[in-house]
């Protein structure tokens, strides 16, 4: 998702119950990120004006039967897949305006300082977190070694020393949390500590030392025996809790985040997204000046709730970089998510959703641009359309 510019509107659809939770004018024009919603181009180096993409369909691309064929297109010309997918599909800043009004809003009383981005990919929120005040930590946990080292060397190296201080990434499984072992950079070793001064909370979780830990210890440490403050925000976004596919997982998960959120209070907020166009086959692109980013979504299982989700990336009339990533995603519902939330522990659930714009609306259907104007709302029923996004907030430890 990205940026509207624009005022919400006041009203989007009728039928459906809604309460007065609505975020206005002074909420700023960032909407968070997608991979569904993908927001326009904002910071793209391209010189590339022509926009030679216009014709370019994902079926237009002969099938290569080798990925090695594909990378010989890329040599030399094309950024990363990590690079087009940030592009592409994060905002990071309208990511942090949301969490911070949800922490105001649910657990109020201080600035929320401390993130842990789960599934954090290449950690882009993360490094937007502490960039955007010295104050803040962060602590992100993929399983993707690769993207957790391409986020050291290209968005935390930006920051400056200063921001190896403030956040720290692990590599491992969010299910096992406490065996994810500490990312070192391979080029520096800038790292000396997290600033575990910050929580004053009477937690079990909340660090007690007053000094910093030093990068020796945290080199070859696990998460469990790091020490860190209480987290007062957690996320998993993009989606990335339908990388769980069995309940007794997605509850484990959540009992995990809810023992990490702060004493003081904390929250979860994840992402969802729905409506008819998530239960079939579809394909939505998104021009952007040098490159096409397309979201291919496979039939859906609606035994196990199952799709494959895959990403694409077409840059010139030739050059296509098709699978970038791949998910195999089970869609829980919202209900699915509140129950597992309040078995793991926490004491309210909200969700806040938006409905997006019909994916058959247009004549091929194939050009997706989100309608900015519709903020997400905190609703108490919603009518199932063509595609809705949502998310699900997490009270804990209040
Ligand atoms: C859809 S991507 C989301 C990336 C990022 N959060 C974003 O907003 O764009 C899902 C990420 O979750 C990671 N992942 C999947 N299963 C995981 C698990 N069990 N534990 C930790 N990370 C996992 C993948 O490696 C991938 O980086």
């Amino acid at each position: 998702m990205g940026k509207s510019g624009k005022k919400p509107r006041e009203s989007h659809r009728q039928g459906r119950g809604r309460r007065a939770s609505h975020f206005g004018d002074e909420d700023g024009d960032d909407l968070p990120s997608s991979a569904y919603d993908a927001p326009p181009c904002q910071n793209e180096d391209s010189s590339d004006d022509n926009d030679d993409t216009s014709e370019a369909t994902l079926e237009d691309e002969p099938e290569r039967d080798a990925e090695a064929g594909e990378q010989d297109q890329w040599q030399g010309s094309m950024p990363s897949k990590f690079h087009l997918y940030q592009l592409s599909v994060q905002s990071p800043k309208g990511d942090i305006s949301y969490l911070q009004k949800f922490f105001l809003m649910y657990v109020g009383g201080r600035v929320p300082l401390h993130l842990q981005e789960d599934f954090c990919g290449t950690a882009l929120l993360s490094t937007e977190w502490i960039r955007t005040d010295a104050r803040r930590t962060a602590i992100g946990l993929d399983l993707d070694l690769e993207s957790l080292e391409w986020c050291l060397e290209n968005n935390l190296s930006k920051i400056g020393a200063d921001g190896y201080s403030r956040m720290l990434l692990f590599h491992g499984n969010v299910l096992q949390p406490k065996e994810a072992r500490f990312v070192k950079q391979k080029f520096s070793d800038l790292v000396h500590s997290l600033d575990v001064n910050n929580d004053n909370g009477s937690g079990s979780n909340s660090c007690e030392q007053t000094g910093l830990a030093d990068s020796k210890y945290l080199a070859n440490s696990t998460m469990s025996e790091a020490a860190f403050p209480g987290r007062d925000i957690i996320c998993a976004f993009n989606y990335s809790c339908c990388c769980l596919h069995n309940r007794k997982h997605l509850v484990l998960y959540f009992r995990h985040v809810c023992s990490a959120l702060s004493k003081r209070g904390g929250i979860f907020v994840m992402d969802a997204y729905g409506g008819t166009s998530s239960e079939r086959k579809l394909r939505l692109q998104r021009k952007f000046p040098s490159f096409t980013y397309f979201w291919e979504q496979d039939e859906f299982d609606i035994i196990s709730r199952q799709t494959r989700i895959s990403l694409h990336f077409q840059a010139g009339k030739k050059q296509m970089l098709r699978h970038a990533f791949t998910y195999h995603w089970r869609l829980w519902s919202i209900p699915e998510i509140k129950d597992c939330l309040e078995e793991a522990g926490f004491k309210s659930v909200h969700v806040w959703i938006r409905e997006m714009p019909n994916t058959q609306s247009s004549g091929n259907a194939k050009e997706y641009n989100a309608n900015r104007d519709v903020k997400y709302e905190e609703l108490q029923r919603f009518n199932q359309g063509d595609a809705w996004n949502a998310y699900v907030i997490g009270v804990a430890n209040i």
